[in-house]
């Protein structure tokens, strides 16, 4: 089995990488390529990425290309994983919204919509390469805005599913309060990407079970103060609501006091590009042959687990779960939304594709968010493919974020500012 990373000179792909080696078993990678512009931080990754295969035993071969048609050329898999812009981009969207009064997020409010405006494009460009080079490839599209991005992916009709380890990371911690493997956690998660909310935990009766018991009350009970303490949301709410949301709701929910947070704390841009730094000299050390402890201190835990079970389910090579907590397009599941709206929520996974299962209706405190972040997802993507300074205003005011007049001129005119090396309609 061939796979191929886009991004693979990324300072994540150490995290891939280990996961394939742990998780050999469920996904048997006979050839790995690398895939990246930036050549030398490439072959640095690269060389790394042989040490811990080999320290591990692992027998698939690495690659490293910087010629995406080359690299994808009979993959059965294809990983996106790029940050158009690098952080230095990140670190503007982080910057110039909070000038305006408003949250400054890599993938949330006006930030995040240019980042969307930068990555689109690429993405959908790197993506008729791929149906080039292989019609039957999957893309398994971890580049953020990962709604807005697997949306423009689904759209063009190409083989794509979005994933974000938020799912992934509560199904770990639940298990690890409850003290059960992960496998016996299955979650009621439903929104969209990096817009959800747990609104059930069942633990299996086994593994794959279609039986269990629902455990959330219990967890609020026992483990509430730690699930509040890390989402920083007030515990009196998630116990009064009764769902666990995703931290991101923190910047819907208390967006004014994030947004005097953020103006004291200095950009998660510039603490990662630091990690970064520290995280290539070690890279580069020929005596290194596992992750470092320091990735850890990357926002990224666990996406070598959910692109490893992803991936071996689409494959059918065995190890992959059969419901999983994926990106893909509504059609139905969420009546409230379009069909072409792409949603955050377990799926049934396997080799014919990915089919969300069913939701009970969403109550309105929820639905509400959903709605209305999927409007500007789609006008977000209109600005993202057409352009122009009116679309990518109309995007803002329709953000519940944003939403008014004055605020939307200001924010357009920083986001263009900022960006016009990216936009090809300036
Ligand atoms: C989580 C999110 C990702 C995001 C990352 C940021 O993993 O699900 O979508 O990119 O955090 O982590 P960072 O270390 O770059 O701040
Ligand atoms: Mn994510």
């Amino acid at each position: 089995m061939k796979l191929a990373i886009v991004g693979g000179g990324s300072t994540y792909t150490p995290e891939l990488i280990d996961g394939f080696a742990r998780l050999r078993d469920s996904l048997p990678i006979g050839e790995l390529v690398l895939i990246d512009p930036v050549a030398d931080r490439l072959e640095l990754i690269g060389a790394l990425a042989r040490r811990i295969f080999a320290k591990q035993g692992h027998p698939a071969t690495v690659r490293t290309s910087t010629a995406l048609d080359a690299g994808v050329a009979g993959a059965d898999a294809v990983l996106l994983q790029l940050r158009v812009g690098g952080q230095a981009a990140r670190g503007q969207d982080e910057t110039w919204p909070l000038e305006c009064g408003c949250v400054g997020q890599e993938t949330t409010g006006a930030g995040g919509l240019a980042k969307a405006l930068r990555t689109v494009p690429v993405v959908l460009e790197i993506a008729e390469r791929v149906r080039r080079a292989n019609q039957a490839a999957w893309i398994v599209d971890f580049t953020n805005p990962v709604g807005i991005v697997t949306r423009a992916l689904q759209t063009a009709g190409h083989r794509a599913v979005g994933l974000c380890n938020v799912a992934i990371g509560f199904q770990r911690k639940f298990a690890a309060h409850l003290q059960v493997a992960p496998e016996l956690i299955r979650l009621d998660h439903v929104g969209l990407n990096h817009l959800t909310w747990e609104r059930g935990v069942t633990l299996l009766d086994a593994p794959g079970a279609t039986t269990g018991r629902e455990v959330l009350p219990e967890l609020l009970t026992g483990f509430g103060t730690e699930i509040a303490d890390d989402l920083h949301l007030p515990l009196p709410l998630i116990r009064r609501l009764g769902v666990v949301p995703s931290y991101y709701l923190r910047y819907y929910y208390q967006h004014d006091a994030v947004v005097a947070e953020l103006r004291e704390q200095g950009s998660r841009a510039a603490q990662v590009a630091e990690i970064e730094r520290e995280l290539l000299r070690l890279y580069a050390d020929p005596a290194l042959d596992t992750k470092p402890e320091l990735l850890s201190r990357r926002g990224g835990a666990f996406y070598s687990e959910a692109a490893v079970q992803l991936i071996a389910a689409l494959l059918g090579t065995g190890g992959g779960a059969d419901i999983q907590v994926v990106n893909t397009r509504n059609d139905g599941v969420l009546p409230f939304l379009p069909d072409d709206a792409v949603i955050e929520v377990p799926a049934a996974v396997d080799a014919t594709g990915v089919r969300p299962l069913p939701q009970r209706p969403v109550e309105p405190l929820f639905a509400g968010l959903i709605a209305a972040v999927t409007a500007y997802e789609q006008l977000a993507l209109e600005a993202a493919l057409k352009g122009g300074r009116d679309r990518v205003f109309d995007a803002l005011l329709c953000h519940p974020l944003v939403g008014q007049i004055e605020l939307a001129e200001q924010l357009t005119d920083a986001l263009i500012a900022h960006n016009k090396p990216y936009l090809s309609w300036i």
